[in-house]
């Protein structure tokens, strides 16, 4: 069930992306080419997911929701392309395919990041529509700004890379966890059910709750699988957190803690959402996906 609809989704948010890397100026195709390179090539694309089961939780018609999906996944792609330069976690392999500045180089792909960045605040902010809409819109861009940035996304990366070789303890753990992957995946959510039009505060509440637990249990996930799993099936170099030295939940708690913690998180989540009735399975595929996935 979770492929089907995970396939479904997939295709919907990977038509809207392909149209978004137009070079403006024949000067610009590599630049173009290496945003393409980094997006449009076999992510997951858990937030887009969630964006549209937040969406349909709420009733909402998912073609409204294209857009927002669109601009977790420029986010998140963006910090990916970050996240591998030698400046920080040095990754020479992604999403089964050279890091974006192994296949061109690294001033090329921290303009694509920025690119990618910027792109997706622009493809948010659609004039169009009824006071209502734009209004909706504003919200979004304020969310994913604030998700993406120094309180969120950024800020995050950097307790990660200040963190190396340190011991942090339990709490300052859940909040670099919460902070650089956490956020966005709230965002996700949050933005599906802004762009549904149909929520009301009691649903984005609950709505919350369960992102804040699937947030926190994606990175536990993360870091359990950079432990447990290969680099085939990771389609990233398995054993890099050890050998960069990064605090995780499974150095700090053991790896069946870890799992322990995370399958808890996902009990939280699918709790939280108890009012819902059948339009939320899919977001409870998608929080049980998220402990259970082997990449
Ligand atoms: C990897 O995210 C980076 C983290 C925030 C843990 P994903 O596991 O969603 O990566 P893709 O998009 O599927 O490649
Ligand atoms: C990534 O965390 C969080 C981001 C904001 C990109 P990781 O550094 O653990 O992600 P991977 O394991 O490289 O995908
Ligand atoms: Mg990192
Ligand atoms: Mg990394
Ligand atoms: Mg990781």
């Amino acid at each position: 069930m979770i492929e089907t609809y995970q396939a479904r989704c997939q295709a919907r948010v990977d038509a809207a992306l392909a149209n978004l890397f137009q070079p403006s100026h024949p000067e610009l195709e590599r630049l173009y080419q290496a945003m393409r390179y980094s997006v449009i090539n076999g992510g997951k694309r858990v937030r887009p997911l969630l964006v549209y089961a937040a969406c349909e939780a709420l009733d909402g018609d998912v073609g409204r929701a294209d857009g927002a999906a669109c601009a977790v996944e420029l986010i998140h792609a963006y910090s990916l392309v970050h996240d591998d330069l030698p400046a920080m976690d040095d990754d020479d392999l992604r999403r089964g395919q050279p890091t974006t500045h192994k296949a061109f180089d690294e001033a090329c792909a921290i303009l694509a990041g920025d690119g990618l960045q910027t792109l997706a605040f622009e493809v948010l902010a659609d004039p169009r529509g009824n006071p209502r809409e734009i209004e909706l819109r504003l919200a979004m861009i304020t969310a994913l700004a604030r998700a993406a940035g120094p309180a969120g996304m950024v800020g995050g990366q950097a307790i990660d890379l200040g963190s190396v070789g340190r011991k942090l303890d339990r709490q300052a753990l859940e909040t670099m966890h919460r902070h650089k992957t956490g956020a966005l995946i709230e965002a996700s959510v949050q933005l599906g059910a802004l762009a549904s039009g149909q929520a009301d505060d009691i649903a984005l509440k609950a709505l919350h709750q369960y992102a804040q637990a699937i947030g926190l249990a994606f990175q536990v996930q993360d870091d359990i699988l950079d432990v447990e799993s290969d680099t085939a099936t990771l389609g990233k170099t398995q054993g890099k957190d050890q050998a960069n030295d990064k605090p995780t939940y499974p150095a700090l708690l053991g790896l069946d803690a870890a799992k322990a913690y995370a399958q808890d998180l996902r009990d939280q989540a699918l709790h939280a959402l108890r009012a819902f009735g059948d339009a939320a399975e899919p977001l409870r595929e998608l929080a049980r996906f998220i402990v259970e996935r082997r990449n």
